[in-house]
């Protein structure tokens, strides 16, 4: 018999060892609380109906999926119930909901990303993100640079796979096991051999990148393999452990300028922020369409987008030369 440490343990020793409050261990347990439920829901989905759309669209105008909106009642549920929240951000909700004015941290979430996979029972994601108030002053703020998180995580579901960035202390990944709990805490540190390498992006949009990205993967696409799952945490979860680039670039040249994206599709706190903070704390970067660090944007909107380039830090570095021109 082969007994396994559990995630949780590990994080107790984590914030034991560094001195810190278990405030935090309240609000991961119900982050990985919420997970479970997700993962249940979407393993159940199709037998109980919850694979298709509600009919409704979101704040981002896009097809709200019933599993999008269990989702995201499942997240707002157990983040109230901790009590360790005052504002949680969601991708599902138009403004933050309030929680607790007396908590503690902030959260930001996609409680469900990669919508076109849910009617396959492909891989999908649930995406957080951790700030914490400021204890002493004044301040309002949930909209927070990247730079500020403490922590910052992926549940990739339903493969049952959870890793999580902790603010200077690395990234850490667990699987689930039959009685689904996460075990087997294993860091991860982005790879310096290039040779397994890989690009990730949605490659029908080339042509509507700018001319200095088509150039850079004219040049760069030969050397390495291609992958593109259409969910950002399939896509980014691969690109941890074997390196690379995940770019999602602003759309500027579309036939159809009307079409044109020149912000970017993804959301900055809830998706590129989260997975830049990742890739930070796995030795990687992140930067938007001018060559900025993804963790030195401010947001003035919950929902802003933003242009993506996430991957092995010499890579993005690359890109963020050819960007800046
Ligand atoms: P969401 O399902 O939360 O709306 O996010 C979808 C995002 C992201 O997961 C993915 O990387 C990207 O959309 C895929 O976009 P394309 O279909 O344009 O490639
Ligand atoms: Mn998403
Ligand atoms: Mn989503």
């Amino acid at each position: 018999m082969k007994l396994e440490q559990t995630f949780t343990h590990f994080l107790l020793r984590h914030q034991e060892e560094h001195g810190r409050s278990y405030n935090f261990l309240l609000l991961m347990e119900a982050v990985m609380t919420a997970a479970k439920y997700i993962q249940h829901y979407y393993h159940t989905g199709s037998l109980k109906n919850l694979l298709g759309a509600t009919g409704d669209t979101n704040v981002q105008g896009e097809r709200v999926m019933t599993m999008d909106a269990v989702a995201n009642e499942i997240v707002l549920h157990y983040l109230r119930q901790s009590h360790q929240v005052v504002h949680a951000v969601s991708e599902e909700e138009r403004e933050p909901v309030l929680m607790n004015p007396a908590g503690r941290y902030y959260v930001y979430f996609d409680p469900l990303d990669g919508s076109s996979n849910i009617r396959h029972n492909l891989p999908v994601g649930f995406l957080f993100a951790v700030a914490k108030c400021n204890l002493k002053g004044d301040e309002d703020h949930h909209l927070r640079p990247g730079r500020e998180f403490r922590a910052a995580g992926i549940f990739l579901i339903p493969t049952g796979v959870f890793t999580l960035a902790l603010a200077d202390a690395g990234v850490w990944r667990s699987s689930m096991d039959e009685t689904m709990t996460w075990v087997r805490p294993e860091r991860l540190i982005l790879p310096e051999d290039r040779a397994d390498w890989e690009l990730s992006f949605n490659s029908s949009n080339r042509r509507t990148f700018s001319e200095r990205v088509q150039g850079w993967l004219d040049r760069q696409e030969p050397q390495h393999a291609f992958r593109y799952m259409g969910a950002l945490a399939g896509d980014f979860h691969r690109l941890l452990t074997n390196g690379g680039m995940f770019l999602y670039p602003a759309i500027v040249n579309h036939p159809d300028p009307k079409k044109n994206r020149p912000q970017g599709k993804l959301r900055l706190l809830y998706e590129a922020a989260v997975v830049a903070f990742l890739a930070h704390e796995a030795g990687g970067a992140a930067v938007d369409e001018q060559g900025r660090d993804i963790l030195d944007l401010t947001p003035t909107d919950p929902h802003q987008r933003t242009a993506l380039y996430v991957g092995s830090r010499e890579m993005v570095e690359d890109m963020r030369a050819c960007l800046r021109g």
